[in-house]
């Protein structure tokens, strides 16, 4: 299987890059500024759609955002737009992560991938705009906003599901919700 993760040198990408390459994929990262891997601005349609052309993958992982500054807008929504474009374009299967800031936390349940919206943030708005950027270009279905993943053992910075690691397992669930 060929893959191609966008940014694939951030905390999540790098990751994917190293499990993907250790289970035998042909798999390629895309950086920015950190170098290594294919140098992608996802701002820029044109190079997006040059690099899903000359890399053909059958699955593009969608990693590459910015959470807040300068850019963040362009590079969370109309960068992911461009690559959902790019992949839908080239028959590419697109998975696009989310997080658990597109809902505000106060409906009292676990979320489910259908329920509304409701960022309370800039980078809540931004990736929930981006979401539905994914579903206007025709690509995956449906994102799954509540898809929780524990990654990288001994990676080097310690995640915030380390400290709600069991309680999120415990009941085999993978929901996690917050108090309001
Ligand atoms: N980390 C979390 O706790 C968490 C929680 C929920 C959801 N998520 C979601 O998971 C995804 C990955 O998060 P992460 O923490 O792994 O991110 P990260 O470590 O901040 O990495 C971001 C990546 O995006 C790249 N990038 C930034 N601007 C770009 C642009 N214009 N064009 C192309 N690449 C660009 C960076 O490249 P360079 O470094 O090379 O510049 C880097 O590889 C995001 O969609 C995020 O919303 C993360």
């Amino acid at each position: 299987m060929r893959l191609l993760v966008t940014g694939g040198s951030g905390y999540l990408g790098r990751e994917l890059v190293r499990q993907a390459a250790a289970a035998g994929c042909r798999v390629t990262g895309t950086s920015l500024t950190a170098g290594g891997g294919l140098r992608l601005d996802v701002r820029d349609p044109a190079a997006v759609r040059d690099a899903v052309a000359a890399e053909r993958p059958d699955v593009i992982i969608h990693t590459a955002y910015r959470q807040d500054g300068e850019g963040a807008w362009l590079t969370t929504v109309d960068g992911t737009a461009n690559v959902a474009r790019a992949a839908a374009g080239a028959g590419a299967r697109l998975l696009h992560l989310s997080t658990d800031v597109v809902f505000d936390g106060r409906l009292g349940r676990p979320y489910r991938e259908d329920d509304r919206p409701t960022p309370v943030t800039d980078y809540g708005r931004a990736k929930a705009r981006a979401e539905a950027a994914v579903s206007e270009a025709g690509g995956a279905p449906r994102p799954i906003p509540h898809l929780a993943s524990r990654i990288g053992e001994s990676y080097r910075w310690p995640s915030f599901l380390d400290d709600h690691y069991d309680t999120v397992y415990a009941n085999g669930s993978s929901a996690v919700y917050h108090r309001p």
